[in-house]
């Protein structure tokens, strides 16, 4: 049977900048991963472009049932510290909104650096290479794969999430937490667009495609969730950044609202338009907000549409403003794994340490990425949580 230092299951973001890491800190490390291509969410990853990290990574960008948990990780090795390793390797970036740096050429280039790192800690890999079975021998994890029984004082789970199935995901980490007696915080699509009833969203059907900046929010007291980022309309519901953003924090079965004119007093700018303009009230409304989204929103007002402005009582104009920018929507889903960016929930963390990820319950066993329960927000923050539990499991792995 062949032996390693460690073993790392999960070839993706966490894992492979994990096994680079603890190779290069000299331990004898085993990479195994099922899928046939290196790193494919790496690679799809903002838009083939890696959105590798956020400058202004911090815990409170993070969802988790435990949101203390992943301080410790993210402020050991910051953004500041992968923008340095990014650098080392020459790979020019650039910052694109709200602190998300983009590689100006690749993606592929973040998978080639962290395979250079790999290949600098002399890390073996296997792949395509299905591990079957973990168990705890008398002295270390024994894990039977497509190549034979393997034997390692160390496992690491970094499997990630169940999020785009077609590319490899998994729940291996899940099953594998369990097996070992660890709870987990009931897993669900995350950073996903959000779907409406088909009848309730026929209305909005002639505006799909249509973008514009909205703030949206959901829920209250510390679950609150609240963003101010465009909004796409889709067929069957709502997408865009500001979506993406709210659907981690929504709940199946409460509403979320919307503001679709957040730079604006829409009541106050219409009641003052009635002093000196006779247009129709759709055309007024035109000046304010998307032509497509005037004339659908007031397709089904025909008797206000068309009125010319000022016979239009203030009233009425304050109560379609507020429609507008307190709109109240119930989803009824998303459009699940198969679009998520993420997976919210997983390993729960209070069996976890923070400072090296491992096991509470079983010594030398260890989970990182998106395998654990938590969640960052859009714009490189799961990523930065892949790259600091990564290089907190690699330290502890083998200490200076
Ligand atoms: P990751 O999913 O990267 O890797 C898990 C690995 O485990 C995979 O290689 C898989 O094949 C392997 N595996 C699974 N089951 C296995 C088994 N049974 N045996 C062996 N191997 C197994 N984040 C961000 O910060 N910026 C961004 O720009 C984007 N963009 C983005 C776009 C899209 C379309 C998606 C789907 C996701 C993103 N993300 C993102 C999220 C980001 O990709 C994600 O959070 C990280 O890749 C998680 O890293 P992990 O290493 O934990 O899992």
């Amino acid at each position: 049977m062949q032996s390693f230092d460690a073993v790392v299951v999960g070839a993706g973001a966490a894992g492979l900048f994990c096994a680079g890491v603890a190779g290069q800190r000299g331990l004898r490390v085993l990479l195994i991963d099922h899928a046939d291509k290196l790193a494919e969410k790496i690679r799809i990853s903002g838009g083939g472009r890696c959105n590798f990290t956020n400058r202004d990574a911090g815990p409170a960008q993070f969802l988790s049932a435990n949101p203390h948990f992943c301080r410790s990780a993210l402020a050991r090795y910051t953004a500041q510290d992968f923008i340095a390793l990014v650098q080392r390797h020459r790979i020019p970036f650039h910052e694109k909104h709200k602190g998300q740096l983009f590689c100006d050429g690749s993606s592929d280039e973040i998978i080639a650096m962290l395979l250079r790192e790999c290949e600098q800690g002399a890390v073996t890999r296997w792949q395509p290479c299905a591990v079957h079975e973990l168990r705890r021998g008398a002295e270390a994890f024994e894990l039977a794969t497509d190549r034979g029984p393997v034997r390692a004082a160390r496992v690491v789970i970094a499997t990630g999430g169940l999020s785009i199935p077609k590319i490899g995901a998994s729940d291996f980490g899940y099953r594998i937490a369990r097996q070992f007696g660890h709870r987990i915080v009931e897993t669900r699509p995350a950073l996903v667009p959000l779907t409406f009833d088909a009848a309730a969203w026929a209305p909005f059907v002639p505006l799909a495609g249509l973008s514009l900046q909205a703030r949206v929010q959901t829920g209250s007291g510390k679950a609150r969730g609240e963003f101010l980022e465009d909004l796409l309309f889709t067929h069957r519901g709502l997408s865009g950044p500001a979506i993406l953003q709210i659907s981690t924090y929504w709940q199946p079965g409460s509403p979320i609202r919307l503001d679709l004119a957040p730079a604006d007093d829409l009541g106050a700018r219409l009641v003052a338009a009635k002093n000196g303009s006779h247009r129709k009230l759709v055309n007024e409304l035109a000046d304010l907000l998307p032509r497509r989204l005037a004339d659908t929103w007031l397709a089904s007002h025909r008797e206000l549409s068309d009125r010319p402005l000022p016979d239009i009582r203030d009233r009425d104009l304050q109560q379609l403003a507020s429609a507008l920018q307190r709109w109240e929507l119930l989803p009824c889903g998303s459009e699940g794994y198969r679009k998520a960016e993420v997976t919210a929930g997983g390993v729960d963390t209070r069996e976890l340490s923070s400072q090296s990820m491992e096991s509470r319950l079983v010594p030398g066993l260890h989970f990182i990425g998106e395998v654990v329960d938590v969640t960052g927000w859009l714009g490189g923050y799961n990523f930065q949580w892949a790259w600091a539990s990564a290089a907190a499991c690699a330290r502890a792995l083998a200490p200076a």
